[in-house]
């Protein structure tokens, strides 16, 4: 049975996939766990498996796709509890597959660069009070090992669209965020960082478009690391590969990309008018 530790982790896209598993280990760890995804029926058996662990979890539904059901996701997190240890932003959709056509987001922006990075952005800069809150606290956010440099003249990929160009600049643009709130939470007992879990985990994502060749274990093991291990304490603004530590692409850690980018996010959520 899970002992509860008195933490309590958001993990967003844990109805299925890694995140799924995730959930599920820091349930059995007894972190009190805030399940997230669209789907209720899959959300609500997670938090069955938890609590017949012994564990404790709740589901919370939105969909990532819509701003408007960011900020209402993190107003029920502040409604139901006060503290957050770990923010996991791990919610994603892949390439689309190679005939994958370009799709927008509910407020009119690329679907991959809205679900994969702009949402985990605001969540994260909503709910930094309750994460303050709760330190030694850490964010971690699922980005991949596939990577693309960000082109500011055309970030919504308007021209020559590709599933696996949005995909990958969505990955990096997590990276860069990564990297940059590190440096603005430094000194303030929240670390972030980032990763690539495992390569074609067995999970839907992949299975809609090509063979997995790892397993969704070997990604849950990395991202546990990042997010419990006390051998990260205090390390933060760090990009992993699976369980080491690696280097992102170059524009990672281009400081003039990370503000580029930072401006515009901020634009974009309308966190700055
Ligand atoms: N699989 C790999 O080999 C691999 C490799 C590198 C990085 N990653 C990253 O790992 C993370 C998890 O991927 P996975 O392979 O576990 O994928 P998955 O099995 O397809 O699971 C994706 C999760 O994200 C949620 N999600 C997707 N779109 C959403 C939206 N619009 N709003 C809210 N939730 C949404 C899904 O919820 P629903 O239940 O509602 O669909 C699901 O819980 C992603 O960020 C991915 O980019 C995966």
């Amino acid at each position: 049975m899970a002992k509860p530790n008195g933490k309590t982790a958001l993990v967003t896209g844990s109805t299925d996939g890694v995140g799924r598993m995730v959930a599920t280990r820091l349930g059995e760890g007894g972190w009190r766990v805030l399940v997230h995804g669209r789907d209720r029926t899959r959300g609500e058996e997670v938090v069955g498996k938890i609590k017949a662990a012994g564990g404790a979890a709740e589901f919370l539904q939105a969909d990532l796709s819509a701003l408007g059901e960011v900020r209402r996701l993190a107003q029920t997190v502040e409604r139901a509890t006060d503290r957050l240890d770990l923010l996991l932003n791990n919610a994603g959709i892949g390439t689309g597959g190679p005939q994958g056509k370009r799709e927008e987001s509910a407020d009119g922006y690329e679907l991959r660069f809205a679900v994969n990075y702009l949402a985990g952005f605001l969540l994260a800069n909503l709910l930094l009070p309750l994460v303050k809150k709760s330190t030694p606290a850490r964010i971690v956010n699922v980005s991949s090992l596939g990577q693309q440099a960000i082109d500011f003249s055309d970030v919504m990929i308007t021209h020559d669209y590709s599933g696996m160009r949005a995909y990958r600049q969505s990955k990096l643009a997590q990276i860069l965020f990564t990297i940059d709130l590190a440096a603005e939470l430094k000194g303030s007992g929240i670390t972030v960082n980032c990763l690539h879990p495992a390569t074609f985990m067995d999970t839907t994502m992949v299975r809609q478009f090509g063979t997995p060749i790892s397993t969704v274990e070997e990604g849950a093991d990395a991202i546990m690391k990042l997010a419990t291990s006390p051998e990260l304490e205090g390390e933060s603004g760090l990009y992993f590969n699976g369980r080491r530590e690696a280097k992102a692409d170059p524009q990672a850690y281009d400081a003039k990309a990370r503000e580029r980018l930072r401006t515009l996010s901020l634009q974009l959520t309308g966190l700055q008018k």
